[in-house]
């Protein structure tokens, strides 16, 4: 029998991370020896947080769950996911629109790196509309970003709009 560790890279942005992307760490936790968390550190981007505060702010949120590893990545994803001996990487896909983009990238990786498949998981019916741009945008208008965020966090966005 094959006793490889299964190891999975989930990748993202996470700027900030959601409760959909939460349900996703924790259904992959389920799913594999060792789930990484990888946020992608991206200096050309401009992130509401950094990327340091959103692998600090992830692993927090994962203090429970001792399979789960945070990190922030640099370049290519299929570079970063061989250099972990990982096999997979997870996205979530939310709704038909998500299809096209995240087809192409899998592809395109896959391309890059053969040995690498993308695993995709359908997102809790109850957080498929989250996205991460949605919750900037209303906490930048104040809004009530509470059912979108795990509930720590939620003072660490809104100070980012607090002027
Ligand atoms: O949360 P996001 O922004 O949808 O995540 C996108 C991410 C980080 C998975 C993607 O941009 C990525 O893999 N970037 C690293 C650079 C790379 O490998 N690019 C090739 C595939 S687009």
């Amino acid at each position: 029998m094959n006793q490889e560790k299964k190891i999975a890279v989930y990748p993202g942005s996470f700027d900030p991370v959601t409760l959909g992307h939460m349900d996703i760490i924790k259904r992959s936790a389920v799913l594999f020896d060792t789930v990484i968390v990888a946020v992608l550190s991206n200096s050309a981007k401009t992130a509401l947080f950094s990327s340091s505060d959103r692998v600090n702010m992830i692993q927090e949120l994962v203090r429970d769950y001792p399979n789960v590893i945070v990190e922030s990545f640099e370049g290519l994803l299929v570079d970063y996911a061989r250099s972990k001996n990982a096999r997979i990487i997870i996205r979530g896909l939310r709704a038909v629109s998500d299809f096209e983009y995240e087809l192409q990238i899998a592809q395109t990786n896959r391309v890059e790196n053969p040995q690498l498949d993308t695993l995709f998981l359908t997102t809790s019916l109850n957080y498929s509309y989250i996205s991460s741009t949605i919750v900037r945008e209303f906490a930048s208008y104040g809004g009530d970003i509470s059912p979108f965020v795990p509930e720590e966090i939620i003072p660490l966005i809104e100070a980012k709009y607090q002027h």
